[in-house]
């Protein structure tokens, strides 16, 4: 059993990665899905909510797993590694969480900046070790993304909370007490954060207009199996009735709906046809939906495995609005953009939940794409070909919308910042190159 590596930073090297696509390959073959990146992050923190060990297992290697797990044991959280078949690249597949010496209730800002999920420990170390100091997480590539609806649940569930240099400090005399909570907006952090501090708190917590993404269910499931009492997951009222204490726990992370999603569009975008691995069709739900309506077809040929390819001649333009779950996801975006970008005609594209998603539509312009946006509303018409170039990442999902374009473009092109690609995508040149894509890694 080897205790998680420390990951200090990137090299240089490893910093200045980038990808070489040589397009026009259409892809044939069977890609594994793995772990929820957006499931894991809050299981990983829901380890602070008990003395005994959580088991998590089918974990993705992101680096964003890796930031989180050093935010956790910066806080006295031993992490052990197992799921030791290196060969089939499983290592560390399995991590066991050991919160029974939490010693330093503070997230600094050095390690909140590089990820906001950081901000999920609030709740549970407030319910476990009843304060918490944490960094606010400050601006995003996607958005302002505020933190109000999580510093407000908590103060509906007792907690006292001051801003002060940045950082949020957060106490409460005693445990944490039940309360009625109505979100003003849907939140999938704001929902997952209270939920988790609302299993320790004392008395029933019930949550309006709470976020349904897979990724909540997925939580309230291991939480359930550490002895939380909580029902109407995966509906906008959830209830949690809180207990003394949770207990030691295993649970498999939910295969990731996104990456699922992002993989469907490589195969329909490619003429291709590709098997996912490992991933059930309920997932992609509000997704699915769109992507037939272009041309695709998404079968599950069996119980884990679903098939996609193109069923119509030339990609279907469709106009899509992002919306929570079961709405089209927004981390779907930008790959459909990239869809729409080659379409048979004219589509538009409605950003409903961050102000500021669409920095890949001119670097998809720059690839010979015909897309305009007006602050939350794209409009495509599709081109016959898009041409190879050298193009910026500037977020995970924008990043992954150019490795899409990328696989049709005639010609090459160059795709800078690998490292936001990393943050949510395992391996994912090698799960294309697997499927005959042209790929290199530049360093
Ligand atoms: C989660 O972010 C995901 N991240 C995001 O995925 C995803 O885009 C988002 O949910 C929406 O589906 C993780 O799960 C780690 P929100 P989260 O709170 O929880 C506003 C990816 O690509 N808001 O549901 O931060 C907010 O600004 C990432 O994998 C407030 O106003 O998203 C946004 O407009 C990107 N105040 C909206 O609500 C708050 O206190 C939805 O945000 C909280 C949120």
């Amino acid at each position: 059993m080897a205790t998680y590596p420390s990951i200090s930073h990137l090299s240089i090297k490893l910093f200045m990665k980038k990808l070489l696509i040589r397009g026009g390959k259409k892809l044939n073959g069977t890609i594994e899905i793995t772990g929820a990146k957006n499931a894991a992050l809050p299981l990983m923190v829901a380890s602070i909510l008990t003395d005994e060990k959580l088991t998590l297992t089918n974990v993705p290697h992101v680096s964003d797993i890796s930031t989180m797990a050093n935010l956790l044991v910066s806080l006295g959280i031993g992490i052990e590694m197992d799921g030791m078949d290196k060969d089939h690249g499983n290592q560390g597949r399995v991590l066991i969480f050991n919160a029974s010496n939490i010693s330093n209730p503070i997230a600094p800002y050095e390690l909140v900046r590089k990820m906001r999920a950081s901000i999920f420990i609030l709740g549970p170390l407030l319910a476990r070790m009843g304060k918490a100091k944490v960094s606010l997480p400050g601006g995003c590539a996607i958005g302002t993304r505020p933190v109000d609806l999580h510093l407000k649940a908590m103060e509906k569930l007792g907690a006292k909370i001051e801003i002060e240099g940045g950082y949020v400090n957060a106490s409460v005399e005693g445990r944490l007490k039940g309360a009625e909570i109505n979100f003003e907006k849907v939140s999938v952090g704001a929902t997952e954060n209270t939920m988790m501090a609302a299993t320790l708190a004392e008395g029933e917590t019930i949550l309006h207009n709470a976020a349904c993404e897979p990724e909540i269910i997925d939580l309230a499931n291991c939480l359930r199996a550490m002895g939380a009492k909580i029902s109407g997951d995966g509906t906008p009222r959830v209830v949690i009735q809180g207990v003394e204490k949770l207990h030691a726990a295993r649970h498999k992370i939910v295969a990731d709906r996104i990456e699922a999603g992002t993989y469907a569009i490589a195969a329909g975008i490619t003429d291709g046809c590709i098997r996912l691995k490992g991933v059930e069709m309920w997932v992609l739900t509000g997704v699915k939906e769109e992507l037939e309506k272009a041309g695709l077809s998404l079968t599950q040929v069996e119980p884990d495995v679903i098939e996609v390819k193109r069923i119509s001649k030339l990609i279907q333009p469709v106009s899509i609005s992002t919306h929570p779950y079961p709405g089209f996801a927004t981390d779907m975006q930008a790959q459909f953009m990239s869809l729409m970008a080659v379409a048979d005609g004219a589509s538009t594209i409605e950003e409903t939940i961050f102000e500021n998603r669409f920095m890949h539509v001119m670097e998809l312009v720059r690839m010979g794409a015909n897309i305009e946006s007006h602050g939350s509303l794209a409009v495509v018409k599709g081109v016959a070909k898009l041409t190879g170039a050298e193009v910026m990442a500037t977020d995970l999902r924008a990043s992954v919308s150019l490795v899409l374009a990328a696989l049709v473009a005639d010609g090459e092109t160059i795709i800078n910042r690998l490292y936001h690609l990393e943050r949510g995508y395992e391996r994912l040149a090698d799960k294309l190159i697997a499927c005959g894509a042209d790929i290199s890694i530049l360093y």
